[in-house]
């Protein structure tokens, strides 16, 4: 099998680095604190909440839950993931299904089973606010009674969707459940670091200071390197050091963007991997994306896209209304970079890494900077 994962967490063996923020999100854990993970898209949030479980699962010290929100719309779709996300867990069947027979007040579950996977799925048919409030602290309430026996560990992930919920009431609801729980403790993890960072520092908010907020960066270049030239060596590939250093500067370290090329890499049939291969590969990717990239176009105005091509071009910018920018690309005067810049950051397209903006997206970016 391909070494390089580019989707969801198999071992440790698969998995760089993070030892550090895997000690600290344990810590946390250990002592009742909740956390609150940020980063990029594609950094490794998820895959660094599934480490941490690893290890625990490992001691057998704490029960684990791990819910994904991403694709909810709405208070139900919440309350459907988080009970299939209870049922999931270590259980007998036959004791689960008591427990959510007993256990809701007002609505009882829909439970079934996917033919081709054996995953038990829940669903509720939530028809009023009281019957969210209700299904929710029952299921609250059975997280908190199985916390009796083992402390419990809670991932939502994608947190920042509740926000796109139209029961605007949804943090709130959560927040006070959420704080009376004992012996459970909650990760939320997103990776948009301004609604995430408004939820939780605004002191007119539910969730205010109610979190310790953890910013998960790249993997440091040396990390990466040697995890990468050790995963070929294993395989009886050999790669230069020049070529594992082009891979993390080309995608700045970015992980899934790195793992992806090495995961191409590795599929040549070749033992040794060299500089050429490199070019080859990289080239390839960007040729393959040719069309969404184009479509990316048509989504923006002329300026934006001149904007974009610009931050491109620089790699990063720091000052991005200064009259050099502007006037060697230009894009006119400051206040329409300004507008641009809001809606690129809006849709996700560039963003604000320590103090420079970039394009989003390493590859797209590396494809930008060839265009006229
Ligand atoms: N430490 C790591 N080592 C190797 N691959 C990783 C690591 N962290 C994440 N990945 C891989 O990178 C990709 C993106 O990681 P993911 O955890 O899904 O990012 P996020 O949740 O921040 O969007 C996934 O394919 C995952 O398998
Ligand atoms: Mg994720």
């Amino acid at each position: 099998m391909n070494p390089f994962i580019i989707k969801g967490y198999l071992s440790p063996k698969y998995f760089c680095d993070r030892e550090k923020e895997t000690t600290r999100i344990q810590g946390a854990i250990n002592n009742q604190r909740n956390l609150t993970l940020v980063s990029l898209r594609k950094m490794g949030k998820t895959g660094l909440i599934f480490n941490v479980f690893n290890e625990l699962k490992l001691g057998n010290t704490h029960e684990t839950l791990y819910l994904d929100i991403y694709h909810t719309e709405n208070l139900q779709g919440f309350i459907n993931q988080l009970g299939t996300a209870i049922f999931r867990m270590r259980k007998s069947f036959e004791a689960k299904l008591k427990e959510f027979l007993h256990n809701f007040r007002r609505i009882r579950p829909l439970v079934t089973v996917d033919p081709m996977t054996g995953n038990p799925s829940l669903s509720f048919t939530i028809t009023s606010e009281e019957d969210a409030r209700q299904t929710l602290e029952d299921l609250f309430a059975i997280i908190q009674y199985r916390s009796q026996k083992m402390p419990v560990v809670v991932a939502i992930d994608e947190f920042q969707q509740i926000n796109n919920y139209p029961e605007k009431n949804t943090e709130a609801l959560i927040r006070g459940l959420i704080q009376n729980m004992h012996n459970v403790c909650f990760i939320f993890s997103g990776s948009n670091r301004t609604v995430l960072a408004g939820m939780f520092t605004d002191a007119k908010r539910p969730f205010y200071q109610s979190t310790e907020m953890m910013f998960l960066d790249e993997i440091p270049f040396d990390e990466y390197k040697h995890f990468i030239k050790a995963t070929f060596g294993k395989n009886n590939k050999d790669i230069q050091d020049k070529v594992v250093e082009k891979i993390l500067q080309w995608t700045r370290s970015h992980t899934f963007y790195v793992q992806y090329l090495c995961n191409k890499l590795f599929e040549q049939g070749t033992r040794s991997i060299d500089e050429t291969m490199f070019y080859e590969v990289s080239g390839d990717i960007l040729e393959n994306n040719n069309t969404f990239y184009y479509e990316y176009r048509n989504l923006l105005t002329t300026h934006q896209w001149q904007l974009l091509k610009a931050i491109a071009k620089e790699k990063y910018i720091e000052n991005i209304t200064s009259s050099s920018f502007i006037k060697k690309h230009n894009l006119t005067n400051p206040s329409t970079v300004r507008r641009g810049v809001q809606s690129l950051m809006e849709k996700e397209m560039i963003c604000l890494i320590k103090y420079g903006y970039y394009v989003y997206d390493p590859y797209f970016s590396r494809w930008l900077e060839m265009q006229e």
